[in-house]
């Protein structure tokens, strides 16, 4: 599903926030490269476990992507301003933090004046729900796409597509 929102958006330069072992990073990142483009991903992640960031470094490796990944070990509140400033804006973000509703409500914040297309993972939770309310009020269009994470306790996760109206 992410690969195919990604193809469709057409995205090249693509924010990240929450890397953890990097698989939807590669699949962002193989979307643009299918279609034709040399993408760059910009990543987040504090890593609390460094062997997580361990496994997403040779995850990006392994699928020959060490040239288009900047994997950034940092929240994404102290990471995101001083990233925007120095690369601009970009095509797509995708949120996959920290899921509370402060954070997801600073992630879109801290995004929103800086891309066109934001997806949202794990869109069905309670709290992501109430910003992607605030997200809809605000001037988006707002695609859900729910599902359940059936392989563990069958809550609502899936993902959630926002594209800034045109004025
Ligand atoms: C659900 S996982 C991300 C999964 C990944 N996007 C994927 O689908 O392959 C959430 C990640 O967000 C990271 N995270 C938690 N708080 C964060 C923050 N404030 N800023 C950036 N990343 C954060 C966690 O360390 C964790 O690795």
């Amino acid at each position: 599903m992410l690969y195919a929102v990604a193809r469709a958006i057409q995205a090249k330069r693509i924010v990240e926030i929450g890397t953890h072992r990097g698989a939807s990073g590669i699949c962002l990142l193989r979307a643009a490269i299918d279609n034709g483009y040399a993408p760059h991903l910009w990543t987040i992640d504090p890593f609390p476990a460094m062997h997580v960031r361990d496994t997403a470094l040779a995850a990006f490796h392994e699928a020959g992507m060490d040239a288009a990944v900047t994997v950034i070990q940092a929240c994404s509140d102290v990471a995101l301003p001083k990233l925007f400033d120095e690369i601009g804006n970009v095509d797509l973000v995708f949120i996959d933090g920290d899921h509370t509703e402060s954070a997801a409500r600073n992630d879109f914040e801290m995004c929103r004046d800086r891309a066109e297309w934001i997806i949202f993972h794990d869109a069905g939770w309670g709290s992501v729900q109430k910003v992607l309310a605030e997200v809809r009020s605000g001037g988006w269009t707002v695609l859900e796409f729910p599902t359940r994470y059936v392989e563990a306790d069958n809550r609502l996760v899936g993902i959630a597509i926002a594209q800034r109206n045109r004025k």
